[in-house]
């Protein structure tokens, strides 16, 4: 008999199949069992009735624990009122293996920390699986996306010689007594070499940030996904940032469906940025706003996540803030000509209150320009020497951006908090399990 994954139920309707899975949950009677049945693609109801079984088969289901590991024999019955179309109807059950204590997981109104605790097995049910899914399709997004586009992926390394964006939530590592390095805030520095090798590369891997603060919006460790394109201007880097993020919305609402219907995500919410034209505010601008909302802000301020929050509700999809202050942001950034008191940047906004998802800019390129930010900086300049190199030899205007890739699935999946959409957080108050 063939052994079916939930998932592909549906084609078989009216066969007899077997399943391998776990029991989630089971409800009883003295004439009825029904047992909630997952095997990691899906979840399915199966039905057992005790004068269509042997009564020893029967006798044997309705006493399952909850997460017993099983293996069933049933008949596919198209179900219209099961999210999976189907029910089975069981003819056999068979135990694999019985929990050696009870399953901690039973209620429903568990708290957030203890099922943060319970993290390796919290996995298993319903709701993280709906949003790993949805994770799982836009990491695979991101990687078609680039690769329709000609980019090459090009991994950054994650010990670095030294910080790339500021020093105060730096990770330092010691090496055996004798030397330090910083865990990697950003492999942007290393993509820029590969976009000068490679013409359009992007890197896609965990980075590092000792944020001592406890918001919603922050890992210690979380990914991101940093392209880096030669000849690039700062218009053109915002148009792909745009293209990327409606690109990423569109692949999770054409195929995941059901995960949102399971997180019950309005998606009315999600179709604006699908369609792109994204609003480009200036920073002045953005400023302005927020003074009309009550928010008086002077004029280089860095904006904060309340100040974000009511830009991004402003607005139905997310919104570029450009052109900020040069002495906000990063040493590397390129200067306008016209008015060196700004850079070509931009942070893309997400609606809904979840904060910055991307930050990019077009970059330094010119030799003496990016050694005079350096030494303003106080950066190390022996330690940048291979950087400057870049500018050398062979210099072009080239951008590039980041995308947090937890901000950006907390967002699209409704999800409040970033410790759910990554399978085990890092925070200044979790590092369990
Ligand atoms: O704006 P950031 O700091 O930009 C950079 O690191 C640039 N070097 C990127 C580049 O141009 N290649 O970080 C990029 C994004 C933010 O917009 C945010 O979405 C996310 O990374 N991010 C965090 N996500 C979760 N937890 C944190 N502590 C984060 N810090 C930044
Ligand atoms: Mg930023």
């Amino acid at each position: 008999m063939q052994n079916v994954s939930i998932s592909k139920l549906n084609k078989h309707i009216d066969q007899e199949v077997s399943i391998s899975g776990w029991l989630t949950r089971i409800r009883s009677s003295g004439k009825i069992a029904f047992l909630q049945i997952r095997d990691g693609s899906g979840f399915v109801q199966g039905v057992i009735v005790k004068n269509e079984v042997p009564e020893e088969v029967f006798a044997k289901a309705r006493h399952i624990a909850q997460e017993s590991s099983i293996k069933v024999v049933g008949v596919v019955r198209k179900d219209e009122r099961s999210p999976s179309g189907v029910e089975l109807g069981l003819k056999n059950v068979e135990i694999i293996s019985k929990p050696v204590s009870e399953y901690p997981i039973t209620k429903r109104d568990h708290g957030t920390d203890f099922l943060m605790e319970n993290r390796h097995i919290y996995l298993r049910h319903q709701r993280p699986w709906a949003i790993m899914r949805i994770r799982d399709e836009m990491i695979r997004a991101v990687h078609d996306f680039f690769h329709e586009r000609d980019f090459i992926r090009f991994d950054a390394p994650f010990f670095m010689p030294t910080a790339v964006e500021g020093t105060s939530n730096l990770f330092e590592i010691d090496l055996f007594g004798e030397d330090s390095a910083y865990l990697s805030q950003s492999g942007q520095l290393y993509a820029e070499a590969g976009a000068l090798a490679f013409a359009k590369v992007y890197t896609f891997g965990p980075t590092f940030r000792a944020e001592k603060s406890k918001t919603r919006r922050h890992l210690l460790e979380f990914w991101m996904v940093e392209p880096e394109v030669a000849f690039l201007e700062h218009l053109g880097n915002m148009q792909l940032q745009e293209d990327f993020m409606a690109y990423l919305v569109k692949r999770v609402l054409n195929n995941r469906q059901r995960e949102l219907d399971i997180l019950e995500r309005d998606v009315a919410l999600l179709e604006p940025t699908a369609a792109g034209k994204f609003t480009r505010l200036s920073y002045d601008d953005a400023l302005k706003l927020l003074a009309k909302k009550g928010e008086d802000l002077p004029w280089g301020e860095d904006f904060g996540a309340p100040h974000e929050t009511i830009i991004g509700n402003s607005f139905d999809r997310p919104v570029f803030i450009e052109s900020w202050p040069t002495k906000t942001k990063a040493f590397y950034m390129q200067p306008y000509d016209d008015d060196p008191t700004r850079v070509k940047c931009d942070d893309l906004i997400g609606p809904e209150g979840y904060g910055e998802l991307i930050g990019g800019s077009e970059r330094i390129h010119d030799y003496d320009l990016l050694k005079e930010r350096i030494k303003e900086h106080n950066l190390p300049s022996e330690a940048f020497d291979w950087y400057i190199d870049l500018r050398k030899f062979g210099t072009v205007p080239h951008s590039g951006f980041g995308l947090g890739l937890e901000r950006s699935i907390a967002w699209i999946t409704g999800v409040s908090h970033l410790r759910e959409v990554i399978p085990f957080p890092r925070m200044l108050t979790r590092m369990y399990p």
